[in-house]
């Protein structure tokens, strides 16, 4: 196995080992990492990471991860950098990769991330765009797989607008590598069906079963994760939330929607979340909708079956293995 070189610009590229190589290897640096032994695997190199939405995980992963590996980083944001308004993205990527060793883009269309790798030299990885979000879906794969052991076989429920970056990224991960996937959504509110036909053809591969319900309290019988996002996402217009909550408020998750899944069900999400009105969008929109929460309840969130601030660790380990793999000649190890 050897990845030295590639770009991470979506899980469909990937082959089923190749991303079990990935979650190994997240693991192996996470175990050094908690011991205390160096692995500065990317010595003297340097990284660009060019953010056009906010972040706080994604960019603190990549700057951590960057920092434990040896290598310097260069932080663009929107209002600091010619992209896009003075320079084009083929350009950027021309200039960018004559200094850097790796390039991270987050932004809106994956068209961008894809021309950005195309007239690079040096691997690019996505740091989310619309459409996919994939160094998440690792970071969620590795917490399931701590937590239950096992990956293929659990029962993965996605509650709420599955059109967008995670939950196309997390059907195209469970297509892959064999969780049962189930989208639950209202009508309208379902992934493309050119991406659930190539997921289709996955699941043929991996044994995953693939589901769509508009029924939450069915869909959740039996999972083991139920898994939800924002119901509005970054660069989507404010206008939209009225749509949204009328759609989606449906599928909220609460301890109701919890009890009706698997006794051992956990709660995950990517984050950002609005729990409460301790946001100033939970705020404005919770008491503009006389809601106290949105996608999940503050109970639900934190109480003992969420386990999302594992998975918000499990950020920076996985996007590690993604730079040390793509950047390095990684030793094909187990866990130490
Ligand atoms: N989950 C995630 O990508 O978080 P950030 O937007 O904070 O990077
Ligand atoms: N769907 C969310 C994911 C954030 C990590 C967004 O794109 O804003």
């Amino acid at each position: 196995m050897n990845l030295k070189g590639r770009d991470f610009l979506k899980l469909l590229d990937f082959t089923a080992e190749e991303i079990f190589f990935l979650l190994d290897l997240a693991a192996e640096l996470k175990a050094k990492k908690k011991a205390g032994i160096p692995h500065r695997l990317c010595e003297n190199k340097n990284v660009a990471l060019i953010f056009e939405k906010t972040s706080t995980r994604t960019r603190c992963s990549f700057e951590v991860a960057a920092h434990d590996l040896g290598m310097g980083v260069t932080y663009l944001d929107p209002s600091c950098s010619q992209i896009g308004r003075k320079e084009s993205i083929a350009d950027t990527a021309r200039v960018l990769s004559s200094m850097f060793d790796g390039i991270e883009y987050r932004g809106y269309g994956q068209e961008i991330v894809e021309k950005l790798a195309e007239f690079s030299a040096v691997p690019v990885w996505n740091g989310l765009t619309n459409e996919f979000h994939p160094t998440q879906i690792l970071a969620d794969f590795l917490t399931i797989r701590e937590h239950f052991g096992y990956l293929k076989g659990i029962n993965f429920v996605y509650m709420g607008d599955a059109r967008y970056n995670m939950g196309n990224s997390l059907m195209v991960g469970c297509a892959k590598l064999g969780l049962n996937f189930t989208a639950c959504a209202p009508e309208g509110y379902f992934p493309d069906e050119k991406l659930v036909e190539k997921c289709r053809e996955e699941a043929k591969k991996s044994g995953a079963i693939l589901r769509f319900s508009t029924n939450p309290e069915e869909a959740v019988r039996n999972a083991h994760v139920v898994y939800t996002d924002v119901w509005v996402s970054m660069g989507e217009p404010f206008e939209v939330w009225r749509e949204r909550i009328d759609a989606l408020l449906p599928y909220q998750v609460n301890e109701k929607l919890m009890r009706a899944a698997s006794e051992d069900a956990v709660f995950m999400h990517c984050l950002p979340s609005y729990h409460n009105h301790e946001t100033a969008i939970g705020k404005e929109i919770g008491e503009k909708f006389g809601l106290e929460a949105l996608e999940v309840t503050e109970e639900v969130f934190e109480g003992k079956r969420a386990i999302v601030f594992e998975e918000a660790e499990n950020r920076m380990h996985t996007i590690k293995a993604v730079m040390a793999a793509t950047l390095s000649n990684v030793p094909n190890s187990p866990v130490d």
